[in-house]
């Protein structure tokens, strides 16, 4: 890491509060004028740096720039930093991530975007990712860490993840929509598609790319007309408690930090942030569509559904919408 890096992770570390120079200058072992020179570059690329006479500097909490240096102070370990790749615009992370896998990406590595211009969603729908409010967020999986038993899991696990890491940072409570859209208030806020690459020999999933994109902080005028009313936003523009930062590394260290906890407990998270259970639901398959009812989810993360002759289907999330009535 540069100094400038340095810098700039110790003052993401303590955003809104002050630090003096000669505390930065003793905790990285540089004289106060190499501070100084690292703030005044980190100002010019537009980070909000106050610097107050007496005081030290500081960087303002409403700066909210994405970079790996400020998702540091939040990690599980300073070893998953040097596997988060930041970028302002990409086309796609889930592109640039199988990309990456291919050529051997650890498991764990992260690819992380301000904006896409071509991000995509399950079905191949366009996913909105134009604005820099956003956070837009692949990570590579490998299967021999992740020891879940059916694909859907995955999707399922990350979702739940996802919930439990806006939980930490704010004091929102986000509901999911089966299979993978994270919702807040009636509005989808988070989307996420999995894919997995097999070896066309053996027939082995080799990697697991995890596409995470959330509205963060979007403003409702931004939204294409074919999504407003349907779309939201994690934080109302200006009213983040956080930064983008601190959500990218809470949600890295639940799906890449650790050891899964058990499926059946994993299931029962999901299923406690179902919303749509108990309610009337509009299957979509291949083009067609009927009503049913919500009944569960089972062990694998398909949903049951109960049409209105009584039969009981189980839903796979591959090939099947839901609209929930
Ligand atoms: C959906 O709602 O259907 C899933 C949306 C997934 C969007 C994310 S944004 C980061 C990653 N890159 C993409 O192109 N898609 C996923």
């Amino acid at each position: 890491m540069t100094t400038k890096e340095y810098v700039l992770s110790l003052l993401e570390g303590s955003r809104g509060r002050s630090v003096s120079g000669k505390q930065i200058a003793e905790s990285l072992s540089i004289s106060r004028s190499a501070v100084w020179k690292a703030v005044k570059e980190l100002q010019k690329e537009g980070y909000k740096i106050e610097a107050a006479t007496n005081k030290g500097y500081s960087l303002s909490s409403d700066s909210d720039i994405l970079s790996a240096q400020g998702m540091l102070p939040y990690l599980l370990s300073p070893a998953m930093y040097d596997k988060i790749f930041v970028h302002d615009i990409l086309e796609s992370t889930n592109k640039t991530a199988k990309e990456m896998a291919v050529f051997g990406a650890e498991h764990g590595t992260a690819v992380i975007a301000g904006s896409q211009s071509a991000g995509r969603g399950r079905f191949n729908r366009s996913f909105f990712s134009e604005s820099d409010a956003g956070i837009y967020m692949s990570l590579v999986l490998r299967p021999s860490e992740v020891k879940l038993s059916s694909p859907t899991l995955v999707t399922v696990f990350a979702a739940v993840a996802v919930c439990e890491a806006i939980e930490a940072v704010s004091d929102l409570r986000p509901s999911i929509k089966w299979v993978n859209d994270i919702f807040l208030n009636g509005r989808k806020i988070a989307g996420i598609l999995s894919e997995a690459v097999t070896d066309f020999e053996s027939g082995s999933v080799q990697w697991i790319v995890v596409g995470i994109g959330i509205n963060f902080a979007v403003p409702e005028t931004d939204f294409p007309d074919d999504i407003k009313g349907i779309a939201g936003s994690l934080f109302a523009e200006g009213g983040a408690p956080v930064g983008r930062n601190r959500l990218c590394a809470e949600i890295i260290n639940r799906i890449t930090g650790g050891e899964i906890c058990d499926e059946s407990e994993l299931i029962g998270k999901y299923r406690d942030r179902l919303f749509m259970l108990g309610r009337e639901i509009t299957v979509i398959q291949g083009g067609e569509a009927y009503s049913a009812t919500a009944v569960d989810i089972n062990s694998s993360g398909r949903l049951v559904v109960k049409k209105p002759d009584g039969e009981i289907v189980t839903l796979s999330s591959g090939e099947i919408s839901v609209r929930v009535k």
